[in-house]
């Protein structure tokens, strides 16, 4: 399963094309099956069905935890940094960590949870998060974890469009100096959801909180009660192992699913392989697990592997802007994956918070989540990696479950800001606006992929429709990614950024249709536009136009308000960074708003708008520019 050297490298990927089947069934048979698979792939872009190893049974945590009780039971498994830098940290090793989740387990089951049930679980990153997630899995259920930062609305939505029968919280988070309440969003949120029998409550910050008679559960105390003991499930290869909600250019964020056997072999292939994970390694993953990186590379990518995981409860800010350097000291990290946003927000720091830190441990980085600059690379390349570890800069999506174009830690010649190359099993293609291939090097193009892949997404939950119509209709016969994409002299690939109405802001999807519809929730205003501009720190802000039915008398105060309701419907990360009011927006004859017009004004290029003579009424973009400036 290992690539040792470049010429492996293009071996492997050489066969993954000409005979896929035989490839991922090779890897495949390192992990333990409960029933052996005999059909490896069926899969269709035109009809969209992908199916993997499908009359195969396995349960991912027995290939996560159970299997490495044999080899390595009292190797840490995770290390839990808490917020405080003085609290103690915690380790759990493969024994602990496989006894903690049986017992969770076993208290779902106690709690009519059976396979197939949807469970939601809304928590900040303490152990207990990664032991739900796995306890899920253990017994079957289908995970949909949502991140500790949205709103009680965005919760409710998720809740209720998979139907989730129990939920999973703590009483309150902590991050950086700040407690942040979560079964109150959650009480919030479950007024709207009637699926919701259940609600477990593990303690994290002794907040106080109501307890609903019938409903709702201590952690602690069922805990308590459960055995260890739990045989996993056997689960079909695919069978969903989990949904996490995602946005897209337009209408609410959708559930992406993904299958226990594809996404375990490709998470587990991808680790190993990427981050040239050896025995005893320390690996740091800053991503929030209520994200796909976080699902990959914190927990199932990494345990597959019998690896160390860090999981960080707080920010790389508090106490102080040197956090992530003390971890990777005290932990002695060795391979350290975050994203962008936090590189460049770190940088703005300034060096001093590196001075006399220790991180000599470090032997690889990796960079996730969105584009990076050539000046952020630089400074990570320099002075964290000290010019000796290589940066893999790693492209992929929510859908895609695992990476996809990225470098191969120390093998792949690497270039600043660039994925560099498929992995093997990825067959990447640019086409133009017509859907035709753009062949040879030194072109640039919308991203394709045109052959499955294992862990590629299977459906969008509860509507097989939408997947189809996002993913495989606008290229007939290909996966299309939503992203811009170059691809250089030497083949070398480089993410542009999307080309369609989603937003990267600090590494988080939102789409701009969500923010316009939260934003259209507040009394007062008519309509609104959102589009990105690009954001020293967070590489995308939002920039939002507003029509309100009156002047407002106090704009400053209408600006808070209306960040108020955003934060409300989605949550504090969708808050626009400049809101602008005006009377009218750019539209075609036909309504269409004309984005790539305030797109442009966003992005203070007022002299080089392009044509206007399609709209209906040009003079609005007169009055737009006057008030941006
Ligand atoms: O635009 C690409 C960007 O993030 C999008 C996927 O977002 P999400 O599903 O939230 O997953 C993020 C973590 C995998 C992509 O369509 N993106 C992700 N990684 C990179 C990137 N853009 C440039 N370079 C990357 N390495």
């Amino acid at each position: 399963m290992r690539i040792k050297n470049l010429q492996e490298y293009h071996e492997a990927y050489s066969l993954s094309v000409e005979k896929p089947e035989q490839f991922w069934a090779d890897i495949a048979n390192e992990f333990d099956w409960i029933k052996p698979f005999t059909k490896v792939l069926d899969w269709s872009f035109d009809d969209y069905s992908v199916k993997w190893f499908e009359d195969g049974q396995m349960n991912i945590t027995a290939n996560a935890l159970d299997r490495h009780l044999k080899t390595i039971p009292d190797q840490a498994a995770m290390v839990y940094e808490p917020n405080e830098p003085g609290d103690e940290a915690i380790t759990l090793t493969y024994r602990q960590l496989h006894a903690r989740v049986c017992k969770f387990s076993n208290v779902l089951k106690a709690q009519g949870v059976t396979k197939g049930d949807r469970v939601c679980i809304y928590m900040p990153m303490i152990p207990e998060l990664a032991i739900a997630v796995l306890a899920c899995a253990r017994i079957g259920a289908i995970h949909s974890v949502v991140f500790g930062g949205f709103s009680a609305q965005s919760i409710s939505d998720r809740i209720n469009d998979s139907q989730c029968k129990l939920v999973i919280t703590t009483d309150g988070a902590v991050r950086g100096n700040k407690t942040i309440p979560m079964k109150e969003t959650v009480d919030d949120a479950l007024v709207s959801c009637p699926c919701v029998e259940t609600v477990i409550v593990k303690t994290r910050t002794q907040t106080p909180v109501s307890m609903v008679k019938g409903r709702d559960l201590w952690w602690e105390e069922e805990e308590m009660q459960a055995s260890d003991v739990c045989t996993p499930e056997a689960m079909n290869a695919e069978d969903p192992l989990f949904i996490l909600y995602t946005s897209g250019s337009t209408g609410k964020p959708k559930g992406v699913v993904h299958t226990c056997g594809g996404y375990m072999v490709y998470t587990a292939y991808t680790f190993a392989n990427v981050f040239q994970y050896n025995p005893g390694d320390v690996f740091f993953c800053t991503a929030d697990i209520g994200w796909i990186t976080g699902h990959s590379y914190l927990v199932y990518g990494p345990l597959l592997n019998g690896a160390i995981s860090v999981l960080f409860e707080g920010i790389p800010t508090y106490p102080d802007a040197g956090r992530f350097w003390d971890i990777i000291k005290r932990h002695q990290v060795n391979i350290f994956y975050t994203a962008p946003t936090a590189i460049r927000s770190l940088m703005g720091f300034g060096d001093e918070f590196l001075v006399g830190k220790d991180l000599s441990s470090l032997r690889v980085l990796g960079s996730v989540g969105e584009p990076i600059n050539v000046e952020a690379w630089q400074w990570y390349d320099e002075k964290i990696g000290k010019g000796n570890c290589p940066i893999v800069d790693t492209w992929w999506q929510t859908e895609t479950g695992g990476l996809m174009i990225s470098p191969i830690a120390g093998i792949t010649p690497l270039k600043p800001a660039f994925a560099t190359l498929p992995l093997p099993g990825v067959q990447p293609i640019l086409v133009d606006e017509n859907g035709k291939e753009i062949e040879g090097n030194g072109v640039n193009g919308n991203l394709c992929i045109k052959y499955p892949w294992p862990s590629i997404i299977r459906t969008t939950y509860g509507d097989h429709e939408r997947c189809k119509t996002t993913y495989f209709s606008t290229y007939p016969g290909l996966y299309f990614t939503g992203d811009g994409c170059m691809r250089d002299e030497d083949g070398y690939y480089r993410i542009t950024g999307r080309v369609d109405d989603v937003m990267n802001i600090s590494g988080h999807r939102i789409g701009t249709a969500e923010v316009e519809n939260a934003i259209n929730m507040h009394t007062g205003v008519i309509e609104s536009a959102v589009v990105g501009f690009p954001h020293d720190v967070k590489g995308q802000g939002i920039y939002a136009y507003v029509i309100c039915e009156h002047p407002t008398i106090n704009d400053e105060l209408t600006r808070k308000d209306i960040l108020a309701t955003v934060a409300r419907v989605i949550g504090p990360i969708a808050k626009p960074d400049k809101i602008q009011f005006v009377t009218g927006l750019p539209k075609t004859r036909s309504g269409k708003i004309m984005r790539r017009i305030l797109r442009k004004v966003a992005e203070g290029e007022f002299g080089s708008l392009g044509d206007t003579s399609t709209l209906l009424d040009p003079s609005v973009v007169d009055s737009i520019i006057k008030g941006a400036l």
